[in-house]
């Protein structure tokens, strides 16, 4: 059975993928946005338009601010586009500066000063989900709560949801919120496979790293909390972007994605899209590649229906390791 999602009933997306910006905006520096960044930017968000996708994922830190300020360029020249998509963004990641080391803060005043940041450089009135990027370990509940009633009561922000938090973290924000938390942003892919794992092996030694993923794939299954994930495309290492050195397994996955895309005539990124969007949990896959070409070749990932047999392929020859 499919479970109900609070973000798909509150956001009905045309499209289970996410596009990711973060590789719009240029380098990680303070040099301006120029003409090449806006016409690239324009590029990916075309193709990502093109293959239905309506969710854009940011973060305040994406280019250091560029990725948000050349969106809201692109949603300027347009102003048709910001009611035909949905924008989210995440906050919570300090960098190093005069005052501290890189460090994360959930501060009531952080998260309240970065909305207001974000709104600025995407050029819109509000958004439709804040993400809190990662957990703080000095963050408080309540705190988080007063100015989640402030930013809903501002109408500035729409839904709030989470990033790479676990459901311990998850469960104990949601006791001090009005509203159900709407997605958790996790890394999980055919790569980074650890959110299988360590349920399928929980009890045997090759499911060692159990601790950390322990029960959130299904914390967010029960309380139908919408699970995105990060890294998808496994940075194009199935896809035909491999490092000479990487593991045999990685080579081996490679061979197989390639196998199976053929056979059912689609590219190597949808067939490794399809891979997630198989698993009964509703994962959304943001998918982070901005070349039009490659956004493209992501376009028939939903319509790939994987056997069991063929699933359990891929995750074998990318965990490298018969199942126990
Ligand atoms: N919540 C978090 O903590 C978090 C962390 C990281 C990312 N994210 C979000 O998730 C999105 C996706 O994550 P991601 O970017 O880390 O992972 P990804 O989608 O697995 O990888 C995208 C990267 O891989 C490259 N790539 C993909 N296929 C390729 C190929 N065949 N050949 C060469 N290069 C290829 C892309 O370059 P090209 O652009 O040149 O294709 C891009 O740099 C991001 O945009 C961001 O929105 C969230």
């Amino acid at each position: 059975m499919n479970p109900s999602f609070v973000l798909q009933r509150a956001l009905p997306t045309s499209s289970r993928l996410v596009f990711g910006c973060m590789g719009l905006g240029g380098s990680w520096d303070a040099q301006p946005i120029g003409a090449d960044e806006l016409r690239h930017a324009a590029a990916a968000v075309d193709a990502a338009l093109e293959i239905g996708i309506t969710l854009f994922d940011h973060a305040d830190i994406y280019t250091l601010g560029k990725a948000e300020q050349v969106f809201g360029r692109l949603l300027k020249q347009d102003p048709t586009l910001r009611e035909r998509l949905l924008l989210q963004s995440k906050c919570g990641i300090r960098f190093a500066d005069a005052n501290g080391p890189k460090r994360y803060d959930l501060s009531r005043e952080y998260i309240l000063a970065s909305v207001d940041g974000i709104l600025q450089r995407l050029g819109t009135e509000y958004l439709d989900v804040l993400l809190l990027h990662r957990p703080d370990p000095l963050m408080d509940a309540e705190e988080i709560a007063e100015a989640w009633h402030q930013l809903k009561a501002s109408g500035k922000v729409r839904h709030l949801g989470v990033s790479n938090m676990h459901s311990g973290q998850m469960a104990l924000l949601q006791q001090a919120l009005p509203e159900p938390l709407v997605a958790n942003q996790l890394e999980m892919s055919l790569l980074k496979h650890d959110w299988i794992e360590n349920g399928t092996c929980f009890n045997d030694d090759q499911g060692k790293g159990g601790r950390v993923w322990s029960d959130t794939l299904q914390y967010c299954q029960r309380h139908g909390i919408q699970l995105q994930a990060w890294g998808a495309l496994a940075r194009g290492w199935y896809s035909g972007a491999a490092p000479q050195d990487a593991p045999a397994a990685v080579h081996a996955t490679a061979t197989l994605v390639q196998q199976l895309a053929a056979q059912h005539n689609v590219a190597a990124e949808s067939l490794l899209l399809a891979w997630l969007l198989r698993h009964p949990a509703g994962i959304q896959p943001v998918i982070g590649t901005a070349h039009p070409g490659r956004i493209g070749a992501c376009g028939a990932a939903l319509q790939v229906k994987l056997s069991r047999e063929e699933w359990y392929r891929l995750y074998v020859t990318a965990r490298g390791l018969e199942l126990p």
